[in-house]
């Protein structure tokens, strides 16, 4: 084993590179933010400035009348400790925020959100307002809420390719962090379940990036996945879709062509709000 002098040194080079690439990232994200301008047409995590609240509650009213729907299942990470518990509601409230911001947005709804849960605890003392935030919350699981054959789980194993989004649908998110080193988790869930599956398009559409740690990653934070699905639903572009939700350090990059040629598709018919057929379904109403 290596002397303890040794193991220390190797761990302050280690935090000293992952402080250097959070700089780098936050340095990115306010160059991007500075190039759109206030409130300009860029994604809508990196859009600046407030919706007025009654533009954003229309919308999403609009979603939860028409959809697509989003479920965050928070019954898949049991054993998260409160540290990414901790985690786990601020991409809760990062993923509502661009929400309320979307011009096309995704009604939302927390499955398997328990009280008495680190993050049922969490979400209420770590985001302000949470209690109000326009979206549904349930201890139930999306299998009680919604027809299996309108569930789709995103998982980032999936052999299935997103193509498309489709208001009818309703997608799922695994409610992990990324230190929940719980290979296929989500994806041997949704088997078990016998449910659709998909992952982003990454691969697809990006190129590994060449770094010294020789990482590439597909797997993001929910919130990162929402920017994806959000910007794409606005956009029907995947190259801007992804521009938005996969940064840098996944060491995934957009080749500079990729983004050239992108034609829109129509969406789909809307959807009534038929598929609730859940009875613990706890929605929160929009303030008067
Ligand atoms: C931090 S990831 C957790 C990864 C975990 N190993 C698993 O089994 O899902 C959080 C969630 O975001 C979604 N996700 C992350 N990357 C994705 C991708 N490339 N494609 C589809 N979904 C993705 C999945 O729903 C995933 O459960």
């Amino acid at each position: 084993p290596a002397p303890p002098q040794r193991n220390a040194l190797r761990k302050r080079r280690r935090w000293q590179r992952v402080l250097a690439a959070r700089r780098g990232k936050r340095r990115q994200e306010r160059q991007r933010r500075r190039a759109r301008g206030p409130g300009g047409p860029g994604p809508p995590s990196l859009r600046r400035g407030r919706v007025p609240a009654a533009l954003a509650t229309e919308r999403l009213l609009r979603a939860r009348a028409a959809g697509p729907r989003l479920c965050v299942d928070l019954g898949v990470g049991g054993g998260m400790s409160e540290k990414e518990s901790g985690r786990l509601a601020s991409q809760i409230r990062r993923l509502y925020g661009a929400n309320r911001r979307a011009a096309r947005p995704f009604w939302l709804c927390l499955t398997g959100f328990a009280a008495g849960t680190p993050i049922y605890e969490q979400c209420f003392r770590m985001n302000d307002g949470f209690e109000r935030y326009l979206m549904d919350t349930t201890p139930e699981s999306y299998l009680d809420l919604f027809p299996l054959e309108a569930i789709v789980y995103l998982t980032p194993d999936s052999e299935n390719v997103l193509q498309d989004i489709d208001p009818s649908k309703v997608y799922v998110l695994g409610g992990l962090v990324d230190e929940s080193i719980h290979k296929q988790l989500t994806l041997q869930k949704a088997r078990e379940q016998r449910l659709q599956t998909a992952r982003l398009p990454i691969r697809e559409y990006m190129v590994r990036a060449p770094n010294s740690r020789n990482y590439h990653s597909e797997t993001l934070a929910i919130n990162q996945v929402f920017d994806v699905l959000c910007t794409f639903y606005e956009t029907r572009s995947w190259p801007a879709a992804l521009r938005a939700g996969v940064s840098s350090g996944k060491g995934y990059v957009l080749p500079d062509t990729a983004d050239q040629v992108q034609t829109p598709r129509s969406t789909t018919a809307a959807q009534g709000n038929a598929l609730f057929h859940g009875a613990e379904l706890h929605r929160q109403e929009a303030p008067a």
